[in-house]
């Protein structure tokens, strides 16, 4: 089992600022990453929706005999971990406990911000991961849906993410938040302006990189490191115009992205 890949599923490319994440702590590691752009956005969907696509993908992945699976999507892992957590032989790992968990025990006074699709934020989840590790805590939490598509043309500074940020923000300003989860795998990718509206004094969680210590953690503790010395093999999956997938993706990676491969499922 220990030489079988991570398996790590999002709606579409934006789970690659967790696979970055992961491969810069595990770089022994093989994985293979799962896109369903041709469900994308899960942000908008309904609870049940989302459901049925997160186990589809998990599905995918366990068919490629994946030793864990990692819900590298904030509106999945929020509406979808608890499902796939009882229904799997596999350990499971999301990203909203992670990055909850370190909010909850950096913030100095207990006033935290989460941001996040429309779905993540209705579902409460991290409302509840917070509240469950600091009791005191004071959540104020808000939908920004705008910088999805931002993030994925590239706007990332400037005039125009800039004013988004600022409408967006300006609630979480007023209440005088001290740390500011970053509850979307694509808001990294904007954390330059969102640093620059929210001001020095607020710490910035982001989840991508509190999932992939989870995720190293998880991999230690059940004696899945993979032993093998040769380069381990990446492979990136897509339900839909994998083209697409590689120009975008170059922006959430710096880099370029090997082959990708089209899945019907
Ligand atoms: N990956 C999604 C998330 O982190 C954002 C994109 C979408 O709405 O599907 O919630």
């Amino acid at each position: 089992m220990c030489e079988a890949p991570i398996g790590v599923f999002d709606s579409g490319v934006g789970g690659l600022t967790v696979y970055r994440r992961i491969v810069e702590l595990l770089p022994r590691e093989a994985v293979v990453y799962l896109g369903d752009t041709a469900r994308v956005p899960y942000g908008t969907k309904s609870a049940d929706t989302v459901i049925r696509y997160a186990r589809s993908c998990a599905g995918v992945l366990l068919a490629r005999g994946v030793k864990m699976i990692v819900v590298a999507c904030n509106t999945a892992s929020a509406y979808a971990l608890e499902a796939l957590e009882a229904e799997l032989a596999v350990p499971v790992v999301g990203v909203i406990a992670p990055g909850a968990a370190t909010a909850a025990g950096i913030s100095r006074g207990g006033r935290i911000g989460v941001i996040g699709t429309p779905g993540t934020i209705a579902s409460g989840a991290y409302d509840r991961a917070i509240r469950g590790r600091r009791p005191d805590a004071r959540v104020h939490a808000k939908a920004c849906p705008l910088f999805v598509p931002l993030a994925e043309e590239g706007w990332t500074d400037g005039p125009v993410p800039l004013g988004a940020a600022q409408a967006y923000l300006e609630e979480l300003r007023a209440a005088a938040v001290d740390t500011l989860v970053l509850g979307c795998t694509h808001y990294p990718l904007l954390a330059g302006v969102i640093g620059a509206v929210m001001g020095e004094g607020v710490a910035l969680v982001d989840s991508a990189r509190e999932t992939a210590r989870a995720v190293a953690k998880v991999v230690v503790e059940r004696e899945l490191l993979r032993k093998s010395s040769t380069r381990p093999d990446h492979r990136f999956l897509v339900s839909d115009d994998p083209e697409n997938f590689m120009r975008i993706g170059r922006r959430f990676l710096d880099d370029v992205l090997p082959a990708v491969e089209w899945v019907d499922f």
